[in-house]
Parts: structure tokens; sequence; C-alpha cells
């Protein structure tokens, strides 16, 4: 996508990124068993999909199972995907009230027979809403996804469907799980740890990075809402000065 460089009439974010992380240390600090953080961080889920809707987000991609999240004990997998599942079952009715569409990015051919028919059910009956885009970022991992369009656009050069001298960043992008949504403007991970866990390397090239203590069981639209204030006041510049930025903000659209 284009960068976006009139940045103060963008004050909501049109796509925010999360990575929902913390859920193991909130159920550990009350005594209770991982998975049950899970079951409460997927209540966060419908609580942020709500605040997104309400703030007039357009997307919304949520981090739910990462290409490396399958070396976890077995149990732990079984009660994430199970969860999935449902979440979808009972949440499906609700998105579509509220005209969300559901989308995925990763390889969702790996999960089990029962994920992956809950998620065509979804996306097939969301398929035509037109407001809130709910992208779920599963077996999810962001060097897999650009390997995999290399090897898509090579197979393309050598079938006569490409031309290298014609690929360029936003062609390439069309290669991308991602071709259809923009990037990022605000990425947000819970539970203090401030790294990206291969997460949309490529998409977050100029994305405001947002970090916060809480964890995401914890995640209320409170604090959804600080980060969306947060983000109101950075300035994006895109490599320009702040002077160009000024400049152009002085503009008509
Ligand atoms: C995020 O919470 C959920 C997934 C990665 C599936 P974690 O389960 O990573 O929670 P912590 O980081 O161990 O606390
Ligand atoms: C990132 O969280 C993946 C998801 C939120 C689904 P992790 O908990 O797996 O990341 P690391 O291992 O702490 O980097
Ligand atoms: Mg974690």
């Amino acid at each position: 996508m284009t960068p976006e460089t009139n940045n103060k009439s963008h004050s909501v974010p049109q796509h925010i990124a999360i990575i929902m992380d913390g859920n193991g240390r909130w159920a550990k600090a009350r005594g209770l068993d991982r998975t049950e953080g899970h079951r409460q961080g997927a209540e966060t889920v419908k609580t942020i999909v709500k605040a997104s809707a309400k703030a007039g987000v357009r997307y919304l991609t949520l981090f739910a199972f990462s290409t490396e999240n399958w070396k976890r004990p077995q149990y732990e997998v079984d009660a994430i995907m199970n969860l999935l599942v449902f979440m979808l079952e009972r949440e499906t009715p609700e998105l579509n009230r509220n005209n969300v569409k559901l989308l995925t990015i990763g390889d969702t051919s790996q999960l089990d027979k029962k994920a992956k028919e809950s998620l065509k059910n979804s996306i097939e009956t969301t398929a035509n809403n037109t407001g809130l885009h709910l992208v779920i970022a599963l077996n999810y991992g962001s060097r897999s996804e650009i390997l995999l369009a290399v090897k898509k656009l090579a197979d393309d050069v050598a079938n006569r469907k490409a031309n290298l001298d014609t690929i360029n960043e936003i062609n390439f992008t069309k290669y991308l799980y991602t071709h259809n949504i923009p990037d990022p403007d605000l990425l947000i991970r819970t539970s203090g740890e401030q790294r990206i866990s291969n997460f949309l390397l490529w998409q977050l090239a100029y994305t405001e990075l947002y970090f916060t203590s809480c964890t995401w069981p914890d995640f209320s639209e409170e604090e959804f809402s600080k980060a969306i204030t947060t983000f109101a006041s950075r300035e994006r510049r895109f490599g320009l000065t702040g002077e160009q930025i000024e400049k152009n903000n002085d503009k008509p659209i």
C-alpha cells in the first residue's frame, strides 16, 4: 500500500494489528491452567472486535496462532483449536448481525478438519458483509509467508505469468496472504513483551508500534482507547521531514 502521509486527518487507524499475548501468565498468576487464560482471552477478542467497529476501524488483524505455537504441549494446542471452533460457532451469528466480515491469513490447510469446517462456514456466512474486516492470523508466520510469496513469484516467472523486470514493492504484495488488506497503521502487543515474533514483517514497515504491560485477558475497551489516543498523537513521517508533513497536512485531501 502507498504510505499515507496525511496523518492528522487519520487519527483513527484504518487497520489495527494485535499480538494478543499474556494469556498463560494471566492464568498462572491466578493459579489457573494456561488454557483458562486462552478462554478469558477469547472473551477479550469479543470486546475488542466490538470496540473496533465502534471506533470506525476498518481492519482488525489478530495474531491467534503462530507457526511456532505448534511446539507447545499438545493439550494446549488442542485447547486453543477447540476454543477457536467454539468461538466461531458461538459468535458467527453476532458477527453477521454486526456486518463484520471474517478473513484469515496463514496456512489454514494445516488445521484440523473441524477447525477448517468452522472457518469455512464463518467466512462464507460473513462474505458479503461490508463493515469491519476481522482478520484472524492462524498458523501464521511471516518468514514462511514471504518465502511462499517468493516461490509463487518464481513459479509465475518460470511460466511467463510474471516478468522480473516489472516486479516492484506494490505487485510483490499480491503474493502475500495480505494481498487484499492494507498495511497496519497501528500494532499493539500486550503483556509487556517488546518483539514482533514473526508477525507481518513486510507489512509492518511503517506501522506505529504500541506496547502495553497489560495482559490480553485484562485488555479492555479503555486500554484499547488509550492505544488509539497514543496513535493519534504520533507523527508518521514515512522518511520525510516533519516540515514536509506539516505542509502536506495543510493541503485539502
Ligand atoms: C498468547 O498468550 C496466546 C497464544 C500465543 C496462542 P500466551 O499463551 O503466549 O501467554 P504467555 O505469553 O505464555 O503468558
Ligand atoms: C506470539 O506470541 C503469537 C501469538 C500471539 C499467537 P508468543 O507468545 O508465541 O510469542 P513469543 O514466543 O513470546 O515470542
Ligand atoms: Mg506468549
